[in-house]
């Protein structure tokens, strides 16, 4: 396995191209069964997550194809309604395939996700709103069985005790497309990938009123076509590149950005201090206003605060002088980088559901360090950057799901960090896998 070897206190300069949304590529591989003609996927991410799914697709009989960097076509004629265990247990988003059978074969067998390192991750609100429309479900050896040969159009509330859910809105947006009937889902997820998803299946002939707003209105319609579409830009991942900009000064320019979809984080980097330009309609630049000041962060569904951004947050506020508290609403247990960082020299007091951040700038030495959550690792990266010394970072096939290329293009940019074997880690550094 690989590891990172990071010099830090370099500031970034020069300009970073953001790739496409992992968390709408997914589902859009997806939505490509719901029709037995040719789609095409544009600007998809060169990540494993993406390969992953591509891999589950042919597993299903779908025929799938990169035909050039960033470009897929997926064809499913002939599509098996079961996604086993095996393939399902490694990426919790898979779920998503359960919408698209249910719309297309009116069946479908999934293993139930298990949950991962950022806490239970259920899905009792897509059986909830399955169920809503008339699908027969049982749970047998860990596998969802789905009946939807009487779905019919209804009313669904979606919303859980965090919110709305972002993969459960794709479900059942997937399944209500081609079931009979108008379906009506409350408290849908309003997260930009969603509706990115929608305009997809608008494309393919769908009928939905209601983008972007947490109500959405469905149509269902006897078939969908193939259809041509472009990922949109990665809102995480153009984040993650703002608050390493915030951390280690420079003049760097983050390039095919959606400034709209990120207005939480620029409104807590403004609250912080620093000055947010705009050099073109998509690529934003951040120079520091004045003195940084600490900030509360409190992650929410969109446009809330993402918590894919509150790891590389909390990791801004360990440097920034003063006090910060980062709560957790979505994923309350979503702190394994609070550790790492500790390790690293970060002042960081748990508190139920909160970090509390005692800033220092100058805070953070470079220490070897264990990435976990694809965020959390992304977090440790920016702390390396930012770190006085070297800092050793193991796991980073966590980074390889959710970033691409992170490694040479932060090197682009000035930063001393180099992706090397495991085995060029000093033995002294390296703890046991
Ligand atoms: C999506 O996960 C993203 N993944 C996550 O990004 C992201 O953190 C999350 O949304 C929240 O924004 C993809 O889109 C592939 P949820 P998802 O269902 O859909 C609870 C990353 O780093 N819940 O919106 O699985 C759940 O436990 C990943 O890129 C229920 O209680 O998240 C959580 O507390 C990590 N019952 C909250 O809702 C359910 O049936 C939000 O979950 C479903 C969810």
């Amino acid at each position: 396995m690989d590891v990172f070897r990071i010099s830090g206190g370099r500031p970034l300069s020069g300009t970073v191209t953001v790739g496409g949304a992992k968390n709408a590529a997914l589902p859009l591989f997806a939505s490509c069964l719901l029709t037995d003609e040719v789609c095409r996927i544009e600007n998809v991410p060169d990540l494993s997550d993406l390969r992953y799914m591509a891999e589950i697709l042919r597993f299903l009989g779908a025929r799938v194809e990169q035909l050039a960097p960033g470009v897929w076509e997926i064809e499913a004629r002939n599509l098996s309604h079961r996604a086993p265990y095996d393939l399902v247990r490694r990426m919790r988003a898979s779920v998503c395939l359960l919408g698209a059978l249910v719309g297309r074969l009116k069946k479908a067998e999934i293993s139930l996700p298990g949950g991962c390192v950022i806490g239970p991750r259920p899905i009792d609100l897509h059986v909830k709103g399955l169920a809503r429309l008339g699908c027969l479900i049982t749970t047998e050896k860990g596998y969802l069985h789905v009946d939807a040969e009487g779905a019919r159009g209804k009313s669904v509330f979606l919303g859980g005790r965090h919110g709305s859910t972002v993969t459960g809105t794709a479900n059942l947006l997937m399944a209500a497309v081609l079931t009979p009937g108008l379906t009506r889902v409350d408290s849908a997820a309003c997260e930009p990938e969603i509706a990115d998803l929608c305009r997809h299946l608008v494309a393919m002939g769908a009928k939905i009123e209601g983008i972007g707003s947490p109500t959405l209105l469905i149509e269902g319609v006897q078939r969908l076509g193939g259809a041509s579409h472009r990922v949109l830009p990665d809102r995480i991942e153009a984040g993650t590149y703002l608050i390493a900009s915030a951390m280690v000064g420079g003049d760097l320019i983050v390039e095919d950005v959606r400034p709209e979809h990120l207005g939480a984080l620029l409104d807590k980097l403004d609250e912080a201090g620093f000055r947010i330009e705009a050099p073109s309609h998509s690529s934003l630049r951040l120079s520091p206003g004045g003195s940084c000041q600490p900030v509360d962060v409190i992650t929410l569904p969109h446009p809330g605060f993402p918590t894919d951004l509150q790891a590389q947050m909390a990791t801004l506020m360990a440097i920034t002088p003063g006090i910060s508290i980062i709560t957790e609403r979505i994923y309350p247990h979503r702190f394994m980088h609070v550790p790492e960082l500790q390790r690293m020299g970060a002042d960081i007091a748990m508190e139920g559901a909160s970090a509390i951040v005692k800033g220092r700038s100058g805070s953070l030495s470079g220490a070897p360090v264990m990435a976990s959550d694809l965020r959390a690792s992304a977090a440790l990266v920016l702390a390396g950057l930012a770190a006085r010394g070297e800092t050793w970072i193991q796991r980073i096939y966590h980074l390889d799901r959710g970033y691409e290329r992170f490694d040479a293009k932060l090197r682009k940019l000035g930063a001393d960090l180099e992706r090397l074997p495991d085995t060029e880690m000093p033995a002294d550094l390296r703890e046991a896998d």
